[in-house]
């Protein structure tokens, strides 16, 4: 294979493909991309001429595209053709939690991987290698080969022979610092068997990452390491919110207990930061994958272990509601609460698994009317969030005059209770004087993510609850 001839297609344009596939046409001119998807409307975000309207929001993101989009990157809804031309085929296609049948809440749904598996299977031409970047279950490689193989046995033997090598090549980056994760990642994990193929991806990522930083595994190490890591990363989390609620009754201060054991160099600071539960697309998902594998090899202590991250995380997102509802009199009926914040975390416009889903959607259900304000998360995403959220648990969507706003102090006019969700950098520098003047009393800040000055806020005759800080 000649390297300057060397092109890719990426299946799926998601926050995974989308931006991967733009950082390394960025960095690999020689090389060219089709990103392709199944769903024409997000083809055309990517190919907007207003870079301010790609489909996925992230720091630094627009000005890539706009580098490198219609030279050696392309987003194209022509699936076949491009897996057709290629020498490599991502897979980054949407890996959901499966709602029924065997595995159902816990076990991933493979049908985009399984359909993707079909289409590259079909339409390739000759050698392909075949990486797999969303996050899987362990054996997924197995399952994409034997879909390979099988397209390539029934040849007729008038066309060259289709092979196929399969990688593991999962993908780290934290969505708000994705370009900065994927240019300076903490490793490039490298998966699978055929040492050529693994070295032609290795060759690619040598463009800008240090040989040291590649570490190739086999198939399965690779992809159970993800689940791994992510698994961890949830761990800390849940453990420090597990924490923030002991602070709440002992009067500790979980900013002060966070930095006094994170400052343990064999535990580190990272990760330790309190909130009201993780969400994005990964963690919830992978701890579960986890799960389902370890009770389907008869693990079951080491199943319940992980299971419990998961647990506390919505503990935690249902022990902040109750909260609210404890401080404001037991009582929510036609209360206007403000919710500061629905993304998952500050600097995405994703809503995946958002802790503010069953927040909100709880409050709701009590009767509340909410006005909500994000930076980037559009109102038909927050709508649907709240319903389909509400369907799952078999309770009503009323019109519960559900408002956005997308001025900050217009959305809190008239409110009983601010609640900040996300940890958007515009909350952390509000004017509370002329925010307590507009509540209606006594008016309430409730702050999840601890990032307001407690003093000012007191100062301005509101009250305040936050997060893992005992008053
Ligand atoms: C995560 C992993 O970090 C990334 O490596 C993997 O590829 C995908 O999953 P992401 O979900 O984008 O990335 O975001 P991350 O920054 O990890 O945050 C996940 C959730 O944990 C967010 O809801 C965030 O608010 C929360 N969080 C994170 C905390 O509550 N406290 C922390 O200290 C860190
Ligand atoms: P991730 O966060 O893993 O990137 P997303 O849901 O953001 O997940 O993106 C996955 C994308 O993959 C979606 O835009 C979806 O339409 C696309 N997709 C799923 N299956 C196929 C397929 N068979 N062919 C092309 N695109 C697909």
């Amino acid at each position: 294979m000649n390297k300057q001839q060397i092109k890719i297609c990426c299946i799926g344009a998601g926050y995974v493909g989308g931006p991967t596939m733009a950082v390394i046409a960025d960095k690999c001119k020689n090389l060219i991309i089709k990103v392709v998807d199944i769903n024409q409307k997000r083809i055309d975000d990517w190919n907007n001429e207003d870079l301010s309207c790609l489909p996925v929001f992230e720091p630094g993101l627009a000005e890539i595209v706009g580098r490198t989009r219609n030279k050696n990157l392309f987003f194209t809804s022509k699936i076949e053709e491009s897996i057709m031309e290629s020498d490599i085929v991502f897979m980054s296609v949407n890996t959901p939690i499966k709602q029924k049948g065997i595995g159902a809440g816990k076990a991933s749904d493979l049908r985009w991987v399984e359909s993707s598996a079909r289409q590259i299977a079909s339409a390739s031409v000759g050698h392909t290698i075949v990486v797999e970047k969303s996050t899987l279950p362990v054996k997924t490689a197995y399952t994409i080969k034997n879909i390979l193989n099988s397209y390539s046995n029934n040849e007729s033997g008038k066309t060259p022979k289709k092979t196929f090598s399969v990688l593991s090549n999962p993908e780290f980056l934290a969505e708000g610092t994705a370009i900065n994760d994927l240019l300076f990642p903490d490793r490039v994990l490298i998966g699978g068997d055929n040492t050529k193929a693994i070295n032609l991806l290795r060759d690619i990522y040598l463009n800008w990452v240090p040989a040291e930083k590649i570490i190739s595994t086999n198939l399965w190490s690779s992809e159970l390491s993800k689940l791994t890591a992510n698994a961890f990363l949830a761990q800390r989390i849940s453990s420090i919110n597990s924490i923030s609620a002991v602070c709440e009754v002992t009067g500790a201060d979980i900013h002060e207990v966070s930095k006094a054991v994170g400052t343990d160099t064999r535990i580190g600071a990272k990760f330790l930061h309190p909130g009201p539960g993780f969400g994005g697309s990964c963690f919830k998902k992978d701890i579960l994958n986890l799960v389902y594998l370890c009770n389907y090899y008869g693990l079951d202590q080491v199943a319940n272990f992980w299971e419990e991250v998961v647990k506390i995380n919505d503990w935690q997102k249902d022990r902040i509601y109750k909260i609210i509802v404890e401080k404001l009199f037991g009582n929510l009926a036609n209360k206007k609460l403000s919710i500061l914040g629905f993304a998952f975390k500050a600097n995405t416009n994703d809503t995946r698994e958002s802790p503010a889903i069953s927040i909100c959607a709880d409050l709701i259900n009590e009767g509340a009317k909410l006005v909500i304000h994000d930076p980037k998360v559009d109102e038909e995403s927050i709508i649907g969030d709240i319903k389909n959220y509400l369907r799952n648990k078999n309770l009503p969507f009323y019109d519960c005059g559900l408002e956005f706003e997308k001025d900050i102090y217009n959305s809190v006019e008239e409110s009983d209770a601010i609640i900040i969700l996300t940890e958007w950098e515009d909350y952390s520098n509000l004017n509370w004087q002329k925010i307590s003047r507009s509540m209606r009393k006594p008016g309430w800040v409730f702050d999840t993510r601890n990032i307001i000055q407690i003093e000012k806020v007191k100062s301005s005759g509101l009250n305040i609850w936050c997060l893992g800080v005992g008053i």
